[in-house]
C-alpha cells in the first residue's frame, strides 16, 4: 500500500478536499507524489487563489456530504458554516461540520498565466469522526459531475454536459437522497449558467 502523509489522512495521488480560506470554501485537489510534499494547482480566477495569495493559509476539510460539494463549487456559504481556529495569533477557518481537517501554511512556489502552484506545510490536524464509510458510486458520481460542471462554466464544451448526464444516471441508480438532492442542485447551477 502506498505510504500516505499526516497519519494517512493524505494519500498518494490527488486528494479531493473542500478547501477553506477566509470565509470561503471550495472543492480543490491536494497533490501528493513521491517524496515531494503536498501541493495544489489553483486557477487564478478563484476566491481560493486570491485568499491564498493574500493570507498564506488554507484548511483542507474531509466531508462526505454531497450537497456541500456542489454548493461550495458554485456559491458562497454563510458564516455559520465555518468554525475558527487560531495558529500563532492568526485566525483561520475550517468547515464546522467536517470529518477531519488539516490546516496548512500555503506559499506560492510558482505562477503561470492561468495558475498558482502552491506548496503546503501542515500546521495541525484533527480527526472528528472515525466512522468508516463504504464506497457509494452515487457519491463518487456527484463529485465527477461537479468537476465537469465547474469546467463547463469556464469552457462551455457540450461534451461535458453528456458526461454529467452519464454520472446523473449513476446517482439515480446508486445514490441516496442526499446524492439525488446534490444532483438536483447541480442542475439548477448549470441552468443558471445557461441563462446568464
Ligand atoms: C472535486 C473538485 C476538485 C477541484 N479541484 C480544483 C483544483 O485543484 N484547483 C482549482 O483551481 N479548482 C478546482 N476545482 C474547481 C473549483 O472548486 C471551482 O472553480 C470553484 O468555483 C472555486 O471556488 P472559489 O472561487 O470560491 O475558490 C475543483 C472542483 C471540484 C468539484
Amino acid at each position: 500500500m502506498a505510504v500516505g502523509l499526516l497519519g494517512g489522512l493524505l494519500g498518494e495521488g490527488i486528494n479531493e478536499v473542500i478547501a477553506t480560506t477566509f470565509y470561503n470554501a471550495a472543492p480543490m485537489g491536494i497533490i501528493l507524489r513521491g517524496s515531494e510534499g503536498p501541493k495544489m494547482v489553483l486557477f487564478r480566477g478563484s476566491h481560493t487563489a486570491k485568499n491564498v495569495e493574500r493570507y498564506g493559509w488554507l484548511v483542507a476539510n474531509i466531508t462526505h456530504d454531497p450537497v456541500l460539494w456542489v454548493r461550495t463549487a458554485f456559491e458562497d456559504l454563510p458564516p455559520e458554516y465555518f468554525a475558527d481556529l487560531t495558529f500563532n495569533c492568526r485566525p483561520m477557518y475550517r468547515l464546522r461540520d467536517c470529518e477531519a481537517w488539516i490546516a496548512f501554511e500555503a506559499s506560492i512556489e510558482n505562477e503561470t498565466k492561468d495558475n498558482l502552484i502552491v506548496r503546503l506545510s501542515p500546521l495541525e490536524q484533527e480527526i472528528l469522526s472515525t466512522t468508516p464509510r463504504f464506497v457509494n458510486r452515487g457519491f463518487n458520481s456527484v463529485i465527477e459531475a461537479t468537476v465537469y460542471a465547474t469546467r463547463y462554466v469556464r469552457f462551455k464544451d457540450p461534451q461535458l454536459l453528456e458526461w454529467i448526464e452519464h454520472h446523473a444516471g449513476i446517482v439515480r441508480k446508486c445514490g441516496g437522497n442526499r446524492e439525488v438532492e446534490a444532483m438536483k442542485l447541480l442542475r439548477v447551477f448549470i441552468e443558471k449558467e445557461e441563462g446568464s
